[in-house]
């Protein structure tokens, strides 16, 4: 899959019943990630985080889905541990579905698999820590793809969704470690006769020695 595709649609059996990729995140964006296995000690951490982070992908209209490649039952099983964990009650709603792949044909329709990390149990290749971040017209705009061994930084990913909403409004980019709030940085494709009118806030260049003026700084265009 390449950043610009069109993620293809699919049907899944999750841990909240038969989804339609495609109808299940009509209008919303979307975020699929990946996980190697099921009561795995960094899979659980990770959905743990996701489920307490559920609210602020919420409020971005931001849908979360994961994806192992185990059963339904095992799924339902290993959400009391993850609830437990994210310090859920066991009664609470678990806030997004996980798809069960247990045949792999997603992970290897959408290059999940790592060659490097074999199942003790069957032998075979494990699901890698992939992330696609997906707009409404089902465009991947994101993807990352971490070993079995590192967890994702979920922080990490809110923030360059943050930034993928920006940038979808405004014509700026965000610099190395930028947050919200932070100063941006005007796209190069922008000429400076357009800079008054479209950054009224005001633009600052800063000065490096080629003199070619193109680091353009903007406070963030759509907070005060
Ligand atoms: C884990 O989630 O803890 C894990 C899974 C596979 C390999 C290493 C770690």
């Amino acid at each position: 899959m390449k950043l610009g595709d069109v993620f293809p649609d699919f049907e899944a059996e999750t841990s909240d019943g038969k989804i339609k990729f495609w109808e299940w995140s009509k209008d919303s964006w979307s975020i699929i990630f990946s996980h190697p296995a099921d009561y795995t000690p960094v899979c659980t951490t990770e959905l743990a985080r996701v489920a307490k982070l559920a609210g602020d992908f919420a409020k971005r209209n931001i849908k979360v889905i994961a994806l192992s490649i185990d059963s339904v039952d095992s799924h339902v099983g290993w959400i009391k541990d993850i609830k437990k964990y994210s310090g859920m009650q066991e009664s609470d709603k678990f806030p997004y579905p996980i798809i069960a792949d247990q045949d792999r044909s997603l992970a290897t329709q959408f290059g999940m698999l790592d060659p490097n990390e074999i199942s003790g149990k069957t032998g075979l290749p494990l699901t890698a820590r992939a992330v696609f971040v997906i707009d409404p017209s089902h465009k991947l705009r994101l993807s990352l793809l971490y070993p079995a061994t590192t967890g994702r930084s979920f922080d990490e990913i809110l923030r360059a969704v943050d930034s993928l909403l920006l940038t979808e409004e405004f014509k700026v980019a965000t610099p190395a470690d930028w947050k919200v709030g932070d100063k941006c940085m005007v796209q190069p494709s922008v000429p400076d006769s357009a800079l008054p009118e479209m950054f009224p806030k005001g633009v600052e260049k800063v000065e490096v020695p080629s003199g070619k003026g193109y680091i353009r700084m903007t406070p963030q265009p759509n907070v005060d």
